[in-house]
């Protein structure tokens, strides 16, 4: 497996994109946060296997969150970040630093589109703007072939699917499977700041979810009801708080009435220190 080539500076990464173009490679950008861990690896999987150059960047978005959140205590592992990208083969690894990505001066964000407005967007103001302003940037940086993103941040990967599609941006995006620890908690970076005790109340995110695929396979088609027993496993679970539990259009991110057609159900709820999200795609047997 290569050794990742850490590069900080946007010259650097400008002349390996270009030394890899003219060797005629296609190109595959994982951007993350850090914090890797197997969900984060799946993509760079995925970005192997499809693409010729793989380079995952590594940078913690200070736009993309609010004033109270947590971007000073988001976990920084950069050392174990790049041992685990060694272990999968990453060719490349872009970790700048806050001014190389929004120098003195820097003032020009992306208005992010219609299916960013409600449930992530509702809950965070200000949180998909600044999503799409550093992704658009760092696909300006990188200009690779194909990006890679995770169902995990359902809403996410629409969101930026939708600004591609509206800026005509050369990149097509892929989005891979949610990957789950064996009891079915979706990995996330966050999930370390969870205490066993906290952890376990995690889970009844997952269980809402399984609820609702449940009754939906049992004929229920209103969409109320399957979002009534959603809540209803994440307060007998005890989390702490219940942002949103819906079930909505997976194109328009707009909640349905009935299940009539492929459906997703989404979940935000805090657990603890910790506020977690979840996803799960529902699809309507026969009756
Ligand atoms: P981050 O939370 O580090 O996630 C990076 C990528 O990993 C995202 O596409 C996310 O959906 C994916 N991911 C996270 N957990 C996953 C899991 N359990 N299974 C599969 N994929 C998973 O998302 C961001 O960073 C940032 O918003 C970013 C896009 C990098 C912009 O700053």
């Amino acid at each position: 497996m290569p050794v990742p080539r850490v590069v900080h500076s946007v010259r650097q990464l400008r002349g390996d994109v270009a030394d890899a173009r003219s060797a005629g490679r296609t190109i595959g950008l994982v951007p993350t946060m850090g914090a890797l861990h197997e969900g984060h690896l799946s993509l760079v999987k995925a970005a192997r296997e499809q693409c010729d150059t793989t380079i995952v960047t590594i940078f913690v978005n200070p736009t993309q969150f609010g004033p109270h959140e947590d971007f000073d205590r988001y976990p920084r592992t950069m050392e174990r970040d790049l041992q685990l990208l060694s272990q999968v083969g990453t060719d490349i690894v872009f970790a700048p630093d806050r001014p190389t990505i929004f120098p003195e001066g820097f003032s020009t964000y992306v208005e992010p589109p219609a299916v960013a407005q409600r449930w992530e967007g509702e809950c965070r103001p200000g949180h998909f703007r600044g999503v799409t302003t550093v992704v658009l940037k760092l696909f300006n940086l990188v200009g690779a072939d194909v990006a890679f993103f995770g169902q995990k941040d359902f809403q996410q990967a629409r969101v930026i699917q939708c600004m591609v599609d509206d800026l005509a941006v050369p990149v097509s995006v892929r989005v891979c499977p949610t990957v789950r620890e064996s009891d079915g908690l979706a990995l996330s970076s966050r999930n370390r700041y969870l205490d066993d005790a906290q952890r376990s109340r995690a889970l009844a995110l997952w269980n809402s979810l399984l609820a609702a695929k449940q009754l939906v396979e049992r004929g229920e088609r209103q969409a109320r009801s399957v979002c009534d027993r959603m809540r209803q496993r994440l307060i007998e679970s005890g989390v702490d708080r219940i942002d949103y539990a819906a079930l909505v259009d997976p194109v328009t991110l707009q909640p349905v009435e009935r299940v009539q057609q492929r459906t997703v159900a989404i979940v935000a709820a805090v657990v603890g220190p910790t506020r977690l999200i979840d996803n799960l795609e529902i699809e309507p047997g026969p009756i």
